[in-house]
């Protein structure tokens, strides 16, 4: 999937997601090494706490279907800032892939672009444990 592509198949999901309490609708497309691709988009519940970001409900399909090796990661939001990973989605792309490239849409469909390092810096990962 070319990088277009994969932008494309993240703001695809804005429309799945579930969000009847902050209308903040978030769509992600994960990419594995071998190309794979797992969407996710956010699913929100009336007891606040369950609710799920994109980003994790992603990473959970695919390490359900077998897949760690995770590469890039596009966010997109319909908002005028740009849709960053909030800091436990973040943690949990650290667990799998510490140098995730994170690609980041607004609204207009502009991308910033972060490594994970840029956005968790001093992480703590699986290695600690070791
Ligand atoms: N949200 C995501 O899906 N990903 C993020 O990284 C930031 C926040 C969702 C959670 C909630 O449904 C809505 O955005 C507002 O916080």
């Amino acid at each position: 999937m070319t990088r277009e592509e994969l932008k494309a198949a993240a703001v695809a999901m804005l429309d799945r997601a579930y969000i009847p309490y902050s209308h903040f609708p978030v769509g992600a497309a994960l990419e594995c090494s071998d190309g794979t691709v797992f969407t996710g988009c956010n699913i929100e519940n009336a007891a606040y706490s369950p609710t799920i970001c994109a980003e994790r409900t992603a990473v959970a399909k695919a390490v359900s279907e077998g897949h760690t090796d995770f590469v890039r990661i596009v966010v997109a939001g319909r908002s005028k800032d740009y849709c960053v990973p909030c800091a436990v989605c973040r943690q949990v792309l650290r667990e799998f892939a510490p140098d995730i490239e994170v690609i980041c849409l607004n609204g207009a469909g502009e991308e910033k672009v972060f490594t994970l390092p840029e956005l968790l810096p001093h992480s703590f990962g699986p290695e600690f444990l070791a």
